[in-house]
Protein backbone atom coordinates (compact mmCIF):
# COMPACT_ATOMS: atom_id res chain seq x y z
CA UNK A 1 0.00 0.00 0.00
CA UNK A 2 1.92 3.33 -1.25
CA UNK A 3 -0.39 5.58 0.49
CA UNK A 4 -2.61 5.08 3.76
CA UNK A 5 -6.39 5.97 3.27
CA UNK A 6 -7.68 8.55 6.08
CA UNK A 7 -11.07 10.13 5.92
CA UNK A 8 -10.00 14.14 7.09
CA UNK A 9 -12.45 16.05 9.01
CA UNK A 10 -12.59 19.57 7.13
CA UNK A 11 -15.46 20.73 9.08
CA UNK A 12 -15.04 24.55 10.06
CA UNK A 13 -12.00 24.48 8.64
CA UNK A 14 -9.43 26.10 6.68
CA UNK A 15 -8.26 25.05 3.20
CA UNK A 16 -6.76 26.66 0.25
CA UNK A 17 -6.66 26.26 -3.13
CA UNK A 18 -4.32 27.83 -5.25
CA UNK A 19 -5.24 28.01 -9.00
CA UNK A 20 -8.07 28.94 -11.55
CA UNK A 21 -9.44 26.85 -13.80
CA UNK A 22 -11.31 23.74 -13.78
CA UNK A 23 -9.31 21.32 -11.52
CA UNK A 24 -9.17 24.55 -9.14
CA UNK A 25 -13.06 24.92 -8.99
CA UNK A 26 -13.49 21.29 -8.27
CA UNK A 27 -11.28 20.92 -5.42
CA UNK A 28 -12.63 23.79 -3.97
CA UNK A 29 -16.13 22.52 -4.55
CA UNK A 30 -14.66 18.80 -2.95
CA UNK A 31 -13.91 20.97 0.01
CA UNK A 32 -16.60 22.83 0.64
CA UNK A 33 -18.73 19.92 0.56
CA UNK A 34 -17.02 18.57 3.20
CA UNK A 35 -17.74 21.75 5.26
CA UNK A 36 -14.42 23.33 5.05
CA UNK A 37 -14.01 27.08 4.64
CA UNK A 38 -12.13 27.55 1.17
CA UNK A 39 -9.80 30.67 0.26
CA UNK A 40 -8.53 30.82 -3.45
CA UNK A 41 -5.61 32.23 -4.81
CA UNK A 42 -3.96 33.06 -7.82
CA UNK A 43 -0.52 32.51 -6.16
CA UNK A 44 0.15 31.71 -2.79
CA UNK A 45 2.46 32.94 -0.12
CA UNK A 46 3.43 31.25 2.87
CA UNK A 47 2.10 33.70 5.14
CA UNK A 48 -1.52 33.17 3.39
CA UNK A 49 -1.34 29.42 3.56
CA UNK A 50 -0.46 29.25 7.21
CA UNK A 51 -2.45 27.70 9.84
CA UNK A 52 -4.50 26.11 6.56
CA UNK A 53 -5.84 22.18 7.51
CA UNK A 54 -4.85 21.56 3.43
CA UNK A 55 -3.85 23.03 0.34
CA UNK A 56 -4.85 21.82 -3.68
CA UNK A 57 -2.69 23.60 -5.98
CA UNK A 58 -3.76 23.34 -9.38
CA UNK A 59 -2.70 26.13 -11.56
CA UNK A 60 -1.57 23.82 -14.74
CA UNK A 61 2.14 25.20 -14.93
CA UNK A 62 4.75 23.36 -13.37
CA UNK A 63 6.51 26.07 -12.39
CA UNK A 64 3.74 27.81 -10.40
CA UNK A 65 2.99 24.65 -9.01
CA UNK A 66 6.15 23.94 -7.99
CA UNK A 67 5.93 27.87 -6.44
CA UNK A 68 3.07 26.58 -4.92
CA UNK A 69 4.56 23.28 -3.19
CA UNK A 70 6.87 24.98 -1.88
CA UNK A 71 5.29 27.74 -0.15
CA UNK A 72 2.65 24.78 1.42
CA UNK A 73 5.84 23.32 2.50
CA UNK A 74 7.48 26.14 4.30
CA UNK A 75 4.32 26.83 6.19
CA UNK A 76 4.04 23.25 7.55
CA UNK A 77 0.75 22.36 5.44
CA UNK A 78 -0.17 19.10 3.84
CA UNK A 79 -0.36 19.80 -0.09
CA UNK A 80 -1.82 18.36 -3.23
CA UNK A 81 -0.60 19.04 -6.66
CA UNK A 82 -3.27 17.96 -9.29
CA UNK A 83 -1.39 15.29 -11.71
CA UNK A 84 1.70 15.93 -10.07
CA UNK A 85 1.55 13.10 -7.46
CA UNK A 86 5.76 13.20 -6.87
CA UNK A 87 4.89 17.01 -5.25
CA UNK A 88 2.19 15.67 -3.24
CA UNK A 89 2.18 14.77 0.26
CA UNK A 90 -1.18 12.96 -0.05
CA UNK A 91 -3.62 12.38 -3.25
CA UNK A 92 -7.22 13.00 -4.13
CA UNK A 93 -9.05 9.45 -4.72
CA UNK A 94 -11.69 9.00 -6.42
CA UNK A 95 -14.80 9.21 -4.94
CA UNK A 96 -18.24 7.63 -4.20
CA UNK A 97 -20.64 9.99 -2.48
CA UNK A 98 -23.81 8.12 -0.54
CA UNK A 99 -23.77 10.36 2.19
CA UNK A 100 -22.13 9.40 5.00
CA UNK A 101 -20.71 6.20 3.60
CA UNK A 102 -17.87 7.10 1.30
CA UNK A 103 -15.48 4.99 -0.27
CA UNK A 104 -11.82 6.36 -1.91
CA UNK A 105 -10.79 4.47 -4.65
CA UNK A 106 -6.44 4.95 -4.96
CA UNK A 107 -3.99 3.92 -7.47
CA UNK A 108 -1.07 5.44 -5.90
CA UNK A 109 -1.26 8.32 -8.22
CA UNK A 110 -0.34 5.60 -11.01
CA UNK A 111 -3.66 5.90 -13.13
CA UNK A 112 -6.36 8.40 -12.98
CA UNK A 113 -7.88 6.73 -15.28
CA UNK A 114 -8.07 2.73 -13.48
CA UNK A 115 -9.87 4.50 -10.68
CA UNK A 116 -12.48 6.41 -12.41
CA UNK A 117 -13.16 2.98 -14.14
CA UNK A 118 -13.25 1.40 -10.70
CA UNK A 119 -15.24 4.09 -9.45
CA UNK A 120 -17.77 4.01 -12.24
CA UNK A 121 -18.07 -0.49 -11.06
CA UNK A 122 -18.93 0.24 -7.80
CA UNK A 123 -21.37 2.96 -8.52
CA UNK A 124 -23.45 0.34 -10.12
CA UNK A 125 -23.35 -1.71 -7.01
CA UNK A 126 -24.17 0.82 -4.54
CA UNK A 127 -27.77 1.89 -4.59
CA UNK A 128 -28.17 5.78 -4.56
CA UNK A 129 -29.37 5.67 -0.69
CA UNK A 130 -26.76 3.51 0.76
CA UNK A 131 -25.92 6.48 3.32
CA UNK A 132 -29.48 5.70 4.56
CA UNK A 133 -28.26 2.68 6.13
CA UNK A 134 -25.69 4.48 8.24
CA UNK A 135 -28.60 7.24 9.38
CA UNK A 136 -30.79 4.07 10.21
CA UNK A 137 -28.03 2.46 12.53
CA UNK A 138 -27.45 5.18 14.01
CA UNK A 139 -30.66 5.78 14.97
CA UNK A 140 -31.29 2.60 16.84
CA UNK A 141 -27.36 2.36 18.33
CA UNK A 142 -28.21 3.07 21.94
CA UNK A 143 -31.62 1.56 21.51
CA UNK A 144 -30.06 -1.89 20.61
CA UNK A 145 -27.18 -2.02 22.56
CA UNK A 146 -29.28 -1.86 25.79
CA UNK A 147 -32.06 -3.78 25.11
CA UNK A 148 -30.06 -6.95 23.01
CA UNK A 149 -27.87 -8.66 26.09
CA UNK A 150 -26.47 -11.49 24.45
CA UNK A 151 -23.52 -10.70 22.07
CA UNK A 152 -24.62 -12.68 18.98
CA UNK A 153 -28.19 -11.46 19.17
CA UNK A 154 -27.04 -8.38 18.80
CA UNK A 155 -24.62 -8.93 16.32
CA UNK A 156 -27.70 -10.59 14.17
CA UNK A 157 -29.82 -7.63 14.74
CA UNK A 158 -26.86 -5.20 13.42
CA UNK A 159 -26.48 -7.38 10.30
CA UNK A 160 -30.36 -7.72 9.54
CA UNK A 161 -31.05 -3.85 9.81
CA UNK A 162 -28.14 -2.86 7.18
CA UNK A 163 -28.81 -6.18 5.15
CA UNK A 164 -32.72 -6.92 5.39
CA UNK A 165 -36.02 -5.80 5.35
CA UNK A 166 -35.27 -2.32 7.17
CA UNK A 167 -32.77 -1.85 4.82
CA UNK A 168 -34.63 -2.09 1.64
CA UNK A 169 -37.49 0.17 2.80
CA UNK A 170 -34.65 2.59 3.68
CA UNK A 171 -33.20 2.37 -0.05
CA UNK A 172 -36.12 2.43 -1.64
CA UNK A 173 -36.67 6.01 0.27
CA UNK A 174 -39.68 4.37 2.92
CA UNK A 175 -37.34 6.00 6.01
CA UNK A 176 -40.51 5.73 7.88
CA UNK A 177 -41.21 2.36 6.35
CA UNK A 178 -37.68 1.58 7.50
CA UNK A 179 -38.10 3.04 11.21
CA UNK A 180 -40.78 0.69 12.04
CA UNK A 181 -39.78 -2.43 10.80
CA UNK A 182 -36.48 -2.17 12.31
CA UNK A 183 -38.71 -1.08 15.74
CA UNK A 184 -40.36 -4.48 14.65
CA UNK A 185 -37.40 -6.39 14.79
CA UNK A 186 -35.48 -4.93 17.73
CA UNK A 187 -38.82 -6.10 19.91
CA UNK A 188 -38.47 -9.75 17.80
CA UNK A 189 -34.41 -9.55 18.95
CA UNK A 190 -35.25 -8.51 22.60
CA UNK A 191 -38.28 -11.18 23.00
CA UNK A 192 -36.31 -13.70 21.36
CA UNK A 193 -39.21 -13.85 18.50
CA UNK A 194 -37.85 -14.85 14.51
CA UNK A 195 -38.58 -11.52 12.67
CA UNK A 196 -41.11 -11.44 9.60
CA UNK A 197 -39.26 -10.62 5.97
CA UNK A 198 -40.23 -8.23 3.83
CA UNK A 199 -41.64 -8.04 0.43
CA UNK A 200 -41.02 -6.45 -3.29
CA UNK A 201 -43.67 -6.03 -5.55
CA UNK A 202 -40.89 -5.67 -8.84
CA UNK A 203 -41.82 -5.09 -12.55
CA UNK A 204 -39.77 -7.65 -14.37
CA UNK A 205 -39.65 -5.09 -17.48
CA UNK A 206 -41.30 -6.31 -21.27
CA UNK A 207 -38.88 -9.18 -20.98
CA UNK A 208 -35.42 -8.06 -22.44
CA UNK A 209 -33.07 -8.88 -19.14
CA UNK A 210 -31.30 -5.85 -19.64
CA UNK A 211 -33.97 -3.43 -19.11
CA UNK A 212 -34.23 -4.89 -15.68
CA UNK A 213 -33.63 -2.03 -13.14
CA UNK A 214 -30.71 -2.06 -11.11
CA UNK A 215 -32.81 -2.64 -8.06
CA UNK A 216 -35.06 -5.40 -9.96
CA UNK A 217 -31.59 -7.25 -10.74
CA UNK A 218 -30.35 -6.71 -7.03
CA UNK A 219 -33.42 -7.75 -5.41
CA UNK A 220 -33.71 -11.40 -7.70
CA UNK A 221 -30.28 -12.09 -6.04
CA UNK A 222 -31.45 -11.40 -2.38
CA UNK A 223 -34.69 -13.50 -2.60
CA UNK A 224 -35.39 -16.72 -0.79
CA UNK A 225 -39.04 -16.94 -3.27
CA UNK A 226 -39.93 -15.10 -6.42
CA UNK A 227 -43.49 -15.40 -7.27
CA UNK A 228 -43.77 -14.55 -11.22
CA UNK A 229 -46.38 -13.91 -13.73
CA UNK A 230 -46.56 -16.24 -16.49
CA UNK A 231 -45.41 -13.41 -18.91
CA UNK A 232 -42.27 -13.26 -17.10
CA UNK A 233 -39.32 -14.96 -19.66
CA UNK A 234 -36.86 -17.39 -19.08
CA UNK A 235 -33.72 -14.81 -19.56
CA UNK A 236 -35.16 -12.63 -16.35
CA UNK A 237 -35.68 -16.21 -14.57
CA UNK A 238 -32.78 -16.79 -14.64
CA UNK A 239 -31.07 -13.65 -13.29
CA UNK A 240 -32.41 -15.14 -10.17
CA UNK A 241 -30.35 -16.27 -6.75
CA UNK A 242 -29.39 -20.09 -7.18
CA UNK A 243 -31.19 -21.16 -4.57
CA UNK A 244 -34.09 -19.26 -4.77
CA UNK A 245 -37.50 -21.16 -4.91
CA UNK A 246 -39.40 -19.80 -8.24
CA UNK A 247 -43.14 -20.21 -8.31
CA UNK A 248 -45.15 -19.32 -11.17
CA UNK A 249 -48.59 -17.88 -10.63
CA UNK A 250 -49.01 -16.72 -13.91
CA UNK A 251 -52.57 -15.60 -15.16
CA UNK A 252 -52.72 -16.50 -18.73
CA UNK A 253 -55.85 -16.43 -20.53
CA UNK A 254 -57.28 -19.54 -20.97
CA UNK A 255 -54.97 -21.41 -18.58
CA UNK A 256 -55.70 -22.35 -14.91
CA UNK A 257 -53.91 -19.88 -12.48
CA UNK A 258 -53.50 -19.07 -9.21
CA UNK A 259 -56.79 -16.65 -7.71
CA UNK A 260 -55.27 -13.31 -6.99
CA UNK A 261 -56.85 -13.72 -3.30
CA UNK A 262 -54.27 -17.00 -3.27
CA UNK A 263 -51.33 -15.24 -4.45
CA UNK A 264 -51.83 -12.23 -1.84
CA UNK A 265 -52.26 -15.06 0.91
CA UNK A 266 -49.20 -17.38 -0.40
CA UNK A 267 -47.11 -13.63 -0.14
CA UNK A 268 -48.80 -13.01 3.56
CA UNK A 269 -47.19 -16.37 4.97
CA UNK A 270 -44.45 -16.23 3.34
CA UNK A 271 -43.40 -13.04 4.62
CA UNK A 272 -44.28 -14.07 8.00
CA UNK A 273 -42.45 -17.09 7.67
CA UNK A 274 -39.38 -14.44 6.89
CA UNK A 275 -38.77 -15.13 3.90
CA UNK A 276 -37.53 -12.19 1.27
CA UNK A 277 -40.14 -12.58 -1.24
CA UNK A 278 -40.00 -10.80 -4.68
CA UNK A 279 -43.66 -10.59 -6.65
CA UNK A 280 -42.18 -10.47 -9.93
CA UNK A 281 -44.80 -8.39 -12.30
CA UNK A 282 -44.39 -8.52 -16.04
CA UNK A 283 -43.79 -4.57 -16.97
CA UNK A 284 -44.62 -2.08 -14.15
CA UNK A 285 -46.35 -3.57 -11.34
CA UNK A 286 -48.96 -0.46 -11.00
CA UNK A 287 -49.51 -0.63 -14.81
CA UNK A 288 -52.71 -2.72 -15.43
CA UNK A 289 -50.69 -5.33 -12.96
CA UNK A 290 -52.75 -5.12 -9.87
CA UNK A 291 -49.84 -4.47 -8.07
CA UNK A 292 -51.74 -2.37 -5.90
CA UNK A 293 -54.09 -5.02 -4.35
CA UNK A 294 -51.14 -7.36 -3.40
CA UNK A 295 -49.33 -3.88 -1.23
CA UNK A 296 -53.08 -3.28 0.52
CA UNK A 297 -52.96 -7.29 1.54
CA UNK A 298 -49.44 -7.00 2.66
CA UNK A 299 -49.87 -3.81 4.49
CA UNK A 300 -53.58 -4.88 5.86
CA UNK A 301 -51.43 -7.82 7.43
CA UNK A 302 -49.10 -5.38 9.14
CA UNK A 303 -45.68 -6.73 6.75
CA UNK A 304 -42.92 -4.56 5.30
CA UNK A 305 -43.25 -4.33 1.19
CA UNK A 306 -41.32 -1.93 -1.04
CA UNK A 307 -42.87 -1.10 -4.89
CA UNK A 308 -39.77 -1.60 -7.77
CA UNK A 309 -41.27 -0.02 -11.30
CA UNK A 310 -40.63 -1.78 -13.87
CA UNK A 311 -40.40 -0.92 -18.12
CA UNK A 312 -44.00 -0.80 -19.00
CA UNK A 313 -45.10 -2.54 -21.87
CA UNK A 314 -46.04 0.73 -23.72
CA UNK A 315 -42.47 2.09 -23.40
CA UNK A 316 -40.68 -1.05 -24.24
CA UNK A 317 -42.30 -1.76 -27.25
CA UNK A 318 -42.27 1.82 -28.55
CA UNK A 319 -38.80 2.01 -28.18
CA UNK A 320 -38.22 -1.56 -30.36
CA UNK A 321 -40.45 -0.51 -32.72
CA UNK A 322 -39.12 2.95 -33.32
CA UNK A 323 -42.15 4.57 -32.17
CA UNK A 324 -42.42 7.55 -30.24
CA UNK A 325 -45.26 7.69 -28.27
CA UNK A 326 -45.21 11.64 -28.14
CA UNK A 327 -43.66 13.48 -30.70
CA UNK A 328 -44.12 17.35 -31.12
CA UNK A 329 -45.28 17.24 -34.79
CA UNK A 330 -48.05 14.37 -34.19
CA UNK A 331 -49.19 13.87 -30.59
CA UNK A 332 -49.00 15.84 -28.15
CA UNK A 333 -50.97 13.03 -25.13
CA UNK A 334 -50.70 9.53 -24.92
CA UNK A 335 -53.08 6.96 -23.34
CA UNK A 336 -52.89 3.95 -21.77
CA UNK A 337 -55.56 1.86 -21.88
CA UNK A 338 -56.40 -1.74 -21.47
CA UNK A 339 -58.78 -3.23 -24.64
CA UNK A 340 -60.65 -5.64 -22.27
CA UNK A 341 -63.36 -3.74 -21.85
CA UNK A 342 -63.47 -2.18 -25.11
CA UNK A 343 -66.35 -5.04 -25.97
CA UNK A 344 -68.64 -2.67 -22.89
CA UNK A 345 -68.95 0.63 -22.91
CA UNK A 346 -67.35 1.44 -20.03
CA UNK A 347 -64.05 2.86 -21.35
CA UNK A 348 -63.95 6.99 -21.88
CA UNK A 349 -63.38 5.56 -25.33
CA UNK A 350 -64.85 8.63 -26.92
CA UNK A 351 -62.01 11.03 -25.99
CA UNK A 352 -59.51 8.69 -26.95
CA UNK A 353 -60.22 9.25 -30.31
CA UNK A 354 -59.36 12.45 -30.60
CA UNK A 355 -55.93 12.99 -33.32
CA UNK A 356 -52.38 14.47 -31.88
CA UNK A 357 -53.28 11.78 -29.23
CA UNK A 358 -51.24 8.37 -28.99
CA UNK A 359 -53.31 5.12 -27.70
CA UNK A 360 -51.16 2.62 -26.14
CA UNK A 361 -53.57 -0.58 -26.10
CA UNK A 362 -52.71 -3.13 -23.62
CA UNK A 363 -54.45 -7.00 -24.06
CA UNK A 364 -56.20 -5.36 -27.01
CA UNK A 365 -55.24 -8.08 -29.75
CA UNK A 366 -57.79 -10.43 -28.86
CA UNK A 367 -60.46 -7.44 -28.57
CA UNK A 368 -59.16 -5.84 -31.99
CA UNK A 369 -62.99 -5.57 -33.55
CA UNK A 370 -64.58 -4.57 -30.44
CA UNK A 371 -61.62 -1.55 -30.14
CA UNK A 372 -61.73 -0.98 -33.72
CA UNK A 373 -65.54 -0.38 -33.67
CA UNK A 374 -65.34 1.89 -30.27
CA UNK A 375 -62.64 4.01 -31.91
CA UNK A 376 -64.58 4.39 -34.93
CA UNK A 377 -68.00 4.94 -33.39
CA UNK A 378 -66.38 7.98 -31.16
CA UNK A 379 -65.30 10.00 -34.79
CA UNK A 380 -61.43 8.46 -35.33
CA UNK A 381 -60.66 7.86 -39.09
CA UNK A 382 -60.25 4.68 -40.39
CA UNK A 383 -57.12 5.60 -41.78
CA UNK A 384 -55.18 6.20 -38.24
CA UNK A 385 -51.97 4.31 -38.64
CA UNK A 386 -51.87 1.67 -36.39
CA UNK A 387 -49.10 -0.89 -35.21
CA UNK A 388 -49.00 -4.13 -33.19
CA UNK A 389 -46.07 -5.40 -31.25
CA UNK A 390 -45.59 -8.76 -30.10
CA UNK A 391 -43.06 -9.87 -27.78
CA UNK A 392 -41.88 -6.37 -27.63
CA UNK A 393 -37.80 -6.32 -26.80
CA UNK A 394 -37.55 -9.78 -26.52
CA UNK A 395 -35.56 -11.87 -29.55
CA UNK A 396 -39.25 -13.25 -30.98
CA UNK A 397 -40.68 -9.68 -31.58
CA UNK A 398 -42.88 -9.03 -34.21
CA UNK A 399 -44.22 -5.76 -35.62
CA UNK A 400 -47.38 -5.50 -37.87
CA UNK A 401 -48.37 -2.01 -39.45
CA UNK A 402 -51.46 -0.80 -40.57
CA UNK A 403 -54.56 1.49 -40.58
CA UNK A 404 -57.15 1.11 -38.25
CA UNK A 405 -59.88 0.25 -40.29
CA UNK A 406 -57.82 -2.86 -41.01
CA UNK A 407 -57.23 -3.51 -37.03
CA UNK A 408 -59.10 -7.34 -36.80
CA UNK A 409 -57.33 -8.38 -39.71
CA UNK A 410 -53.87 -7.10 -38.70
CA UNK A 411 -54.66 -8.85 -35.18
CA UNK A 412 -55.95 -12.11 -36.97
CA UNK A 413 -52.57 -12.34 -38.65
CA UNK A 414 -50.57 -12.99 -35.30
CA UNK A 415 -52.41 -15.50 -34.14
CA UNK A 416 -52.69 -17.40 -37.79
CA UNK A 417 -48.74 -16.93 -38.63
CA UNK A 418 -48.13 -18.51 -35.09
CA UNK A 419 -50.67 -20.53 -34.33
CA UNK A 420 -50.39 -18.89 -31.10
CA UNK A 421 -49.35 -15.40 -30.15
CA UNK A 422 -47.62 -13.86 -27.57
CA UNK A 423 -48.38 -10.87 -25.39
CA UNK A 424 -48.79 -7.86 -27.56
CA UNK A 425 -49.17 -4.52 -27.60
CA UNK A 426 -51.77 -2.04 -29.60
CA UNK A 427 -50.87 1.62 -30.78
CA UNK A 428 -52.59 3.66 -32.55
CA UNK A 429 -51.96 6.90 -33.77
CA UNK A 430 -49.82 9.38 -35.95
CA UNK A 431 -46.88 8.51 -34.19
CA UNK A 432 -47.42 4.59 -35.34
CA UNK A 433 -46.94 5.18 -39.05
CA UNK A 434 -43.11 5.23 -37.97
CA UNK A 435 -43.42 1.58 -37.93
CA UNK A 436 -44.67 0.81 -40.95
CA UNK A 437 -41.28 3.25 -42.63
CA UNK A 438 -39.36 1.07 -40.38
CA UNK A 439 -40.54 -2.44 -41.01
CA UNK A 440 -42.05 -2.35 -44.15
CA UNK A 441 -42.20 -5.88 -45.05
CA UNK A 442 -44.34 -6.67 -42.01
CA UNK A 443 -46.55 -3.82 -43.66
CA UNK A 444 -46.77 -5.70 -46.88
CA UNK A 445 -47.28 -9.39 -45.19
CA UNK A 446 -50.48 -8.28 -44.22
CA UNK A 447 -51.91 -5.76 -46.73
C1 LIG B 1 -51.82 -7.94 -17.45
S1 LIG B 1 -51.07 -6.82 -18.54
C2 LIG B 1 -49.61 -6.45 -17.66
C3 LIG B 1 -48.97 -5.17 -18.06
C4 LIG B 1 -47.68 -4.91 -17.34
N1 LIG B 1 -47.91 -4.68 -15.94
C5 LIG B 1 -46.90 -3.74 -17.94
O1 LIG B 1 -46.70 -2.72 -17.29
O2 LIG B 1 -46.48 -3.89 -19.10
C6 LIG B 1 -50.51 -7.88 -19.82
C7 LIG B 1 -50.49 -7.17 -21.16
O3 LIG B 1 -49.35 -6.32 -21.24
C8 LIG B 1 -48.92 -6.27 -22.59
N2 LIG B 1 -47.53 -6.75 -22.66
C9 LIG B 1 -46.78 -7.14 -21.62
N3 LIG B 1 -45.54 -7.47 -22.06
C10 LIG B 1 -45.52 -7.26 -23.40
C11 LIG B 1 -44.54 -7.41 -24.42
N4 LIG B 1 -43.32 -7.83 -24.15
N5 LIG B 1 -44.89 -7.09 -25.69
C12 LIG B 1 -46.12 -6.65 -25.99
N6 LIG B 1 -47.09 -6.50 -25.05
C13 LIG B 1 -46.80 -6.79 -23.78
C14 LIG B 1 -49.85 -7.13 -23.40
O4 LIG B 1 -50.89 -6.30 -23.89
C15 LIG B 1 -50.35 -8.07 -22.34
O5 LIG B 1 -51.59 -8.66 -22.73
Amino acid sequence: MKHLPLFFDLGGRRVAVVGTGLAADRRAELAASAGAVVQRFDTASVAALKGAAAVFVATGDLERDTEAQRAAQAAAVPVNVADRPALSDFILPAIVDRGEVVVAISTGGASPTLATVLRGRIETLLPERFGALAQLARTFRAQANALIAEPAARRAFWRRLVDGPAARLALGGDEAGARRTALGELDSARRRLAPSGIAHIVGAGPGDPDLLTLRAAQLLQEADAILHDALVPEAILRRARRDAELVSVGKRKGRPSWAQADIEAELVRRVRAGQTVVRLKAGDPFVFGRGAEEVDALRAAGLPVTVVPGITAALGCAASAGIPLTDRRHASAVTFVTGTNAAGQDAAWPSLAARGHTLAIYMGASEAAAVRDRLLEAGAAPATPVAIVENGTQPDERVTAGRLGDLPRLAAAHVSARGASGPSLIIVGEVAARAAALAPQSLAEVS
